[in-house]
This record gives C-alpha cells, sequence and structure tokens, in this order.
C-alpha cells in the first residue's frame, strides 16, 4: 500500500475546502492561529514515518495530552486510578459539570475535563509541577524518539487566565474528596501539559507505543496498550466520539488546538491536525482527513 501517495491525495483534497470549522478562541492564544494549516503524519512501529501538507509546523496538542498523562497514571497507580475516575462515554461536552453533582464528584472518563484534571491531580500529589511536567515531556520525548518537545508557557498562561470553568471543575471535585491537591496547584499543572506543543510528524512518532505492535516503544503493558485504546474509541472524542467511531472506525482522541491522535492497532500511530473544530470541539477536516484514510487504507478495529 502507497501510503505516502495516500495522504498527498488527502492533503491536496482538503486544501480546497471551504467549512474548515471555528479555531477554539476560549484560549486567546489559539484564536489567532491560521485555520488554513492541515498537516497529517503516518508513523510505523518501527518509526518509518510519512508527511503531507504542514506536518513539520508545531501546534498546541490540548486534550491529547491526556493520552500520556492517562498512560502515565495508569503505570503508577494501576486499577486504583478507577476509583476516582470512570470509564464510561459521558455525551457532553468536554468542559461539562453537570454529571459531576449527579455522580459525586467522580468524572466519567479519563479525556472529559473533569477526569484529565483528575488525573493530573493523581500524579501531582507528591511532586512539585516542575517535576510531574518534566516526567510527562520525558515519557512523549522517548516515546518520539524526538527531545525537541516543548511547552508553550504562552498558551498556558493563556489558558490560565481565562482558566474558570476547568477551576469550577476542580473546586466541585475538590468538596467531593476527588482532589488531593489545590485547584490552582492542579489546574497549573494541568494548563501547562495541555500547552505541549508537537508537530504531527512528532505526535504520530510519540503515538507508536499505543500500536501494541512489537516493533513500537514498549513504555506500558501490552493488555494497558489495549486499554488505552478502548478509552479512546469510546470516550476520545467526547458527545462526538459514536460519530467518530462510526465514520472512521480506529481509536482516537482529539484536542481544541486541532489535532487527533489516531491508533491503528498494530499497524501505525497517525496524527493530523487542522486548527478549525467542529461543533464537538474536535478538528472539522481531521476528521474528515482521517475518515477518508481509514476509507483508503481499509483500516479499521472492526476487521
Ligand atoms: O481544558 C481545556 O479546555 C483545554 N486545555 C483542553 C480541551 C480540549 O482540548 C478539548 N478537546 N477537544
Amino acid at each position: 500500500m502507497d501510503i505516502q501517495s495516500i495522504i498527498n491525495r488527502i492533503a491536496s483534497d482538503v486544501s480546497t475546502a471551504s467549512d474548515r470549522g471555528q479555531v477554539a478562541d476560549y484560549i486567546p492564544e489559539l484564536a489567532s492561529i491560521d485555520p488554513n494549516q492541515f498537516g497529517i503524519s503516518v508513523a510505523l512501529p518501527d518509526g518509518t514515518c510519512f508527511s503531507a501538507g504542514d506536518a513539520q509546523t508545531p501546534f498546541s496538542i490540548q486534550s491529547v495530552s491526556k493520552v500520556f498523562t492517562l498512560a502515565l497514571a495508569l503505570g503508577r497507580f494501576g486499577d486504583q486510578l478507577w476509583t476516582r475516575v470512570g470509564r464510561e462515554p459521558s455525551g457532553l461536552p468536554f468542559n461539562s459539570i453537570l454529571q459531576l453533582e449527579q455522580e459525586n464528584g467522580i468524572p466519567r472518563n479519563p479525556f472529559i475535563n473533569a477526569g484529565a484534571i483528575a488525573i493530573t491531580d493523581s500524579i501531582l500529589t507528591g511532586h512539585e509541577p516542575k517535576e510531574v511536567l518534566g516526567e510527562l515531556l520525558r515519557f512523549v520525548q522517548t516515546s518520539a524518539e524526538d527531545a525537541d518537545i516543548h511547552i508553550n508557557d504562552t498558551v498556558a498562561h493563556s489558558e490560565t487566565e481565562h482558566g474558570d470553568r476547568n477551576l469550577a471543575l476542580a473546586h466541585f471535585m475538590a468538596s467531593y474528596g476527588n482532589l488531593q491537591n489545590h485547584p490552582d496547584r492542579t489546574c497549573g499543572t494541568y494548563f501547562h501539559q495541555c500547552a505541549i506543543e508537537m508537530s504531527c510528524q512528532q505526535l504520530a512518532m510519540a503515538g507508536r507505543f499505543l500500536t501494541g505492535h512489537p516493533d513500537a516503544p514498549r513504555l506500558i503493558s501490552l493488555q494497558r496498550t489495549r486499554r488505552i485504546n478502548a478509552l479512546m474509541l469510546t470516550c476520545g472524542h467526547y458527545d462526538g466520539s459514536g460519530d467518530f467511531a462510526y465514520r472512521v472506525g480506529l481509536p482516537g482522541k482529539s484536542g481544541v488546538g486541532g489535532g487527533i491522535l489516531v491508533i491503528a492497532p498494530n499497524r501505525a500511530s497517525i496524527a493530523v491536525w487542522s486548527p478549525g473544530l467542529n461543533e464537538y470541539g474536535n478538528s472539522q477536516l481531521g476528521t474528515y482527513a482521517i475518515e477518508k484514510f481509514a476509507q483508503m487504507t481499509g483500516w479499521s478495529v472492526f476487521g
């Protein structure tokens, strides 16, 4: 299969798209990103990487970072983690507070904001934010085999200035005893984690550990790899997760920076980026591109 010509065709197809969605504007630093950008990279488990479009341009990975913190937290706490956060799709927007009250401060899953804040809080306990962010960066750099991956402090501060919703989620969890650090400390760390910048090529490389293939970096057990993939498929696109599973048929995790990490188990890790978002806060053209890619390759977890 000629992966390079498939992604070239996709990049050329989306370059003429008129409806590119809306860039996230609730984080002011992200509001000024040029929506006309598009990149895609496909990394095979052994590190062979195919790219098209703006695949070398770094972007804010935002919620895609939740996959890496989940891997770290599972490594540290194992199944105990599931006393603090559930494993069910929420069917609600990523920043919703509704279920938190009905469900006693236990977030539905690790990928909605409340769940990701609880995960970050868990790895923060007993450590300095700097240490935790350093460990996270090293994990990502190791999996990508690339040391040139950084946190954009300006983006982190921009989100901190407008972080009322996430702080509310953290305080709400604290009121139920489901937060071990001060909400400012946990959210500050979480905002920095979200502000990691990577290009499509770096992100595709970093995702290889989730393919479960023996040639990929083995950073977590095979069983955990499968479980993180299951959560990505069911919860990785929030209230758009069912639609993504239907259209693409592969586990994926999106971020409001417009990036999506998609895993084709045993085959490849794919990163796609286009800053304009659809109604669910997931990349509009990114979703379209990955749907086309899945169709053209025939790759699916459903056979
Ligand atoms: O917490 C937030 O709102 C952002 N830092 C991340 C949200 C996000 O990426 C949702 N994804 N589509």
